[in-house]
């Protein structure tokens, strides 16, 4: 078990609100880690700490320390644009840009430089193939993204961040805008493709943490209150606020 990420003492204030108080927690290479915690508790503000997308609110404070592969990424020499792309996102609502489903796809390579038509065609093929989307798409690729129903215009977001070949993605509850069948499909999407990512998944749906996590972090008012392997955090949280939160005694 190789640490991928691993953050230390993570506070952050918004403005005179502190919303994360310290938060220290490890992401191990190839796994899917949920956080899960009720709403407001610092899910999005912790998950977007560890691409630095939080770096333009005005007024925000970070301290502590994160590293990706050893690097402390919030070192002023960090380069964010090779973060984001090791550390790729993907968000609640389906955002593919208002164009066809393959410049969406390509849309990081081209961003990057790649001018290799038959390198991006395959990438674009491979992507889509890996995010469970190749076969609605294959006929259609010049077709405009946001003309596909939600589940696939997710599924296509997946594909996006994967064309750049991120070691990591973020995904801030990416199921709960949709259907139970189209959830269901990106939940095995994920199942499949966590052997060759490593992906952080804020979740609501305590079930699905259940099924494709292998490791739940749970956080309430800006603290991480128990982290650990999630079927040894479901079976026997070890502290009791963590069991009424699983048992649904609050949410
Ligand atoms: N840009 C912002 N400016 C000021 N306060 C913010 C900002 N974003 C979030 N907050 C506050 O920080 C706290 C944590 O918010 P965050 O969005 O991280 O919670 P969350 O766990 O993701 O909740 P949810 O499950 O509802 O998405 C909340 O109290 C929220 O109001
Ligand atoms: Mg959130």
């Amino acid at each position: 078990m190789t640490t991928i990420i691993s953050a230390k003492d993570v506070h952050l204030s918004y403005g005179d609100y502190e919303a994360l108080h310290g938060i220290n927690l490890d992401f191990h290479k190839k796994e899917l880690t949920a956080l899960i915690g009720p709403s407001g508790c610092g899910k999005s503000t912790f998950l977007r700490c560890l691409n630095r997308m939080n770096d333009d609110i005005p007024n925000i404070k970070i301290t502590g320390e994160i590293k990706f592969e050893g690097q402390d990424i919030y070192n002023s020499k960090m380069d964010l644009v090779e973060l984001r792309k090791e550390v790729g996102m993907v968000f609640q609502q389906p955002t593919p840009f208002p164009f066809s489903v393959y410049d969406n796809v390509a849309y990081g390579l081209k961003i990057a430089g790649v001018k290799d038509k038959q390198l991006i065609d395959q990438r674009v093929e491979e992507s889509l193939q890996q995010a469970a989307i190749w076969k609605e798409t294959k006929d259609n690729l010049n077709r405009n993204a946001q003309a596909f129903s939600g589940g696939q215009q997710q599924r296509i977001c997946i594909a996006r961040a994967l064309a750049i070949r991120p070691k990591v993605v973020l995904l801030d509850e990416p199921t709960s805008a949709l259907d139970p069948i189209s959830s269901s499909e990106i939940e095995e999407t994920l199942m499949e493709l966590k052997h060759q990512y490593t992906f952080i998944m804020v979740t609501h749906n305590l079930q699905q943490a259940g099924r494709i996590s292998d490791q739940t972090a749970f956080l309430m008012n800006g603290d991480l209150i128990e982290a650990g392997k999630t079927e040894e955090m479901f079976i026997a949280p070890k502290k009791q606020i963590t069991s009424d939160y699983l048992n649904g005694r609050f949410g």
